[in-house]
C-alpha cells in the first residue's frame, strides 16, 4: 500500500523555521518532464542513468513483487523529487537511508529524502513495491496485457508505471539489468542480452541486461510459456526469439517472419549504418491486442501480425525503429514523426528491394487513394496531438514527406541523410526540425517549405512532381 504521510500544518511551520537559509535554494522536482501531450509523464531535477529490476512474478495471481535500483545524477538542488509508477510502495531508501513518499497522483509517487539533495550528485534510490499491474489504471486504461500464462508491458508511450518506478519519458534514457524470477516452465523475456537463467525452490531466474540508454517505454517483459529459438548473427551479437507455446495457427507464420530478424537488420544496417545495440530478436505473446511495438532489441509482434502468413514488413518496420526510435528517439511525443515516418519509408524501401513495388509507386498510390475530403489530411503527421499519435497518418504522411524529400534532393543526398542522421544522433533525442536542419545541411537546399506542405498543413499537398510524371 501506498503510505500517505501527514505532515500537520503546525510542525510543518516549526521544521521550515528550523532550516537554515540555503535550504531555501533546494526546491522540489518538476512531477513531469515537460512534455506538451503527456505533462505527467517523467520529472524534473534528475537524470537516471541505470535500472536494477529484481522482480518476481506469479502469472496464477498476476501478482509482481520486487526492488528497483535507481541511478541518477541530480540536475538541481533537490529537496525532494518524483518518480512515475502506478504500483503500491512498501519502502523507499535514498543514498541508503529511509525517505518519506507519497502516491500523490495515478502514476507520481512523491519522495522525500531525509536530507536535501544538492546539484550534480550521484543518487541511489531503492524502492520495494508489488501489486497487480492488470489492476492498475492510470488515465482509465491498463498498459499491461495479462495472458493465460503470464503478463505482458508493451505500451507506446507508457508502459512503464505498471511494472517499475521510473523518469517515465524517452528525453532520460538509462541502461537496464532486469532479474525475474518466474514458476519453473514458465519464461521472463526482457531486452539485452539473457546474462544467465537458474532455477531453485520451484523458481527460475532470468537476467538480462541492455547495456545501451534505452527508453523507459521500450523496455519489456514478457512472462509466459514460451517457445525460444537462439542464434548469433555474423558479427557475433546473440539472437534470441520467444513465441508463446499458445499461438494455435499463426505460429508457423510467426516463425517464419521473426526467424528474418538477422536477414532484415543486415540489410538495414546497409541503408542505416551499424546495428546499435548488443543483441537481436523477436517475441510473440499470447495476447488479444492487435499491434506491434519496437521494444529495444525485442519487438513485441501480437499474433494478430500474422492472421494472414508471413508478415516480414512488420519486422522492417520494428526493426528499422532500432535506429529511427530506440537510438534515435523523441524529445517530446509530439516530435512521433521522427520515429513513424521512416520506420513506414524503410517498409517501402523494402518492397522495393523485394520488387514488390517502388517506394515511389507505394507513394503514389497512397496519395492517389485518399481523395483531398478524406480527414486523414487533416492530421498534422509533424504535430499530430495526443489523440491521433499513432494515427495512420502520422505513417502514410509521414512516408509521402519522405518521398518528396527524396525527389527534392535525389538519391545520393538522400540515402546519405537516412544513414547520417542514426550517427548523428546516436543514443539522444531529436525533434522534427532537428531532421530538416540535417536534411538541409546535407542536401544544401533549403527545405523548410517542403517539409512544412508535407508534415504541417492540415489539407492535401499538390501533387508531388515525380507522383504526376508518374501517372
Ligand atoms: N510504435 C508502434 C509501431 O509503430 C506503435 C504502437 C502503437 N500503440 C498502440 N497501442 N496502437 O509499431
Ligand atoms: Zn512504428
Amino acid at each position: 500500500m501506498h503510505r500517505r504521510i501527514i505532515v500537520p500544518s503546525a510542525l510543518a511551520a516549526s521544521l521550515l523555521l528550523a532550516i537554515p537559509a540555503s535550504a531555501a535554494d533546494f526546491t522540489p522536482g518538476a512531477p513531469g518532464i515537460g512534455d506538451s501531450y503527456y505533462p505527467a509523464s517523467g520529472n524534473g531535477g534528475y537524470d537516471v542513468s541505470h535500472y536494477d529490476l529484481r522482480l518476481k512474478y506469479q502469472p496464477e495471481t498476476d501478482l509482481l513483487e520486487g526492488t528497483a535500483t535507481i541511478v541518477a545524477t541530480t540536475k538541481q538542488n533537490l529537496s525532494r523529487f518524483n518518480l512515475d509508477l502506478g504500483l503500491d510502495v512498501s519502502e523507499v531508501r535514498v543514498n541508503g537511508k529511509k525517505a518519506r513518499f507519497a502516491a500523490t497522483g495515478e502514476q507520481e509517487l512523491e519522495i522525500t529524502p531525509v536530507a536535501p539533495l544538492e546539484k550534480n550528485r550521484t543518487v541511489s534510490v531503492v524502492v520495494r513495491y508489488a501489486g497487480k499491474p492488470s489492476e492498475v489504471k492510470i488515465g482509465g486504461w491498463t498498459a499491461w496485457h495479462r495472458t493465460p500464462d503470464g503478463g505482458v508491458a508493451a505500451q507506446e508511450p507508457d508502459s512503464a508505471a505498471w511494472w517499475f518506478p521510473s523518469n517515465d519519458h524517452p528525453l532520460d534514457k538509462a541502461t537496464f539489468d532486469v532479474s525475474v524470477s518466474v514458476p519453473d516452465g514458465t519464461q521472463a523475456i526482457s531486452n539485452g542480452v539473457l546474462q544467465s537463467q537458474s532455477s531453485r525452490l520451484g523458481w527460475t531466474r532470468y537476467n538480462w541486461r541492455s547495456n545501451k540508454p534505452q527508453a523507459t517505454y521500450l523496455a519489456t517483459l514478457a512472462v509466459g510459456k514460451f517457445d525460444i529459438t537462439t542464434d548469433r548473427t555474423a558479427g557475433g551479437l546473440p539472437v534470441l526469439n520467444a513465441y508463446s507455446k499458445d499461438l494455435g495457427d499463426n505460429a508457423g507464420a510467426a516463425r517464419a517472419s521473426i526467424e528474418r530478424t538477422t536477414e532484415v537488420a543486415e540489410w538495414l544496417e546497409e541503408v542505416f549504418g551499424p546495428y546499435p545495440f548488443n543483441a537481436l530478436g523477436g517475441y510473440v505473446p499470447n495476447v488479444t491486442s492487435g499491434y506491434a511495438l519496437e521494444t529495444q532489441t525485442r519487438p513485441f509482434y501480437s499474433p494478430r501480425q500474422f492472421n494472414n502468413g508471413a508478415n516480414v514488413s512488420v519486422v522492417v518496420h520494428e526493426l528499422a525503429h532500432q535506429w529511427y526510435g530506440d537510438s534515435v528517439s523523441v524529445d517530446n511525443w509530439k516530435d512521433i514523426w521522427v520515429n513513424e515516418g521512416f520506420a513506414r519509408y524503410s517498409q517501402w524501401l523494402w518492397s522495393e528491394k523485394e520488387g514488390e513495388g517502388t517506394a515511389q509507386e507505394l507513394a503514389d498510390y497512397v496519395y492517389a487513394s485518399r481523395a483531398a475530403e478524406d480527414p486523414f489530411w487533416t492530421v498534422k503527421p509533424g504535430d499530430p496531438g495526443p489523440e491521433n499519435q499513432f494515427h495512420v497518418a502520422v505513417y502514410d504522411r509521414g512516408a509521402l514527406a519522405l518521398q518528396a524529400l527524396r525527389n527534392e534532393i535525389g538519391d545520393e543526398d538522400f540515402f546519405a541523410v537516412l544513414k547520417g542522421w542514426p550517427t548523428e544522433f546516436a543514443y539522444g533525442n531529436a525533434e522534427v526540425g532537428d531532421f530538416v536542419r540535417y536534411a538541409e545541411r546535407i542536401s544544401g537546399k533549403p527545405l523548410a517549405g517542403l517539409f512544412d506542405t508535407w508534415l504541417y498543413q492540415p489539407v492535401k499537398p499538390a501533387a508531388p512532381a515525380a507522383a504526376e510524371a508518374g501517372v
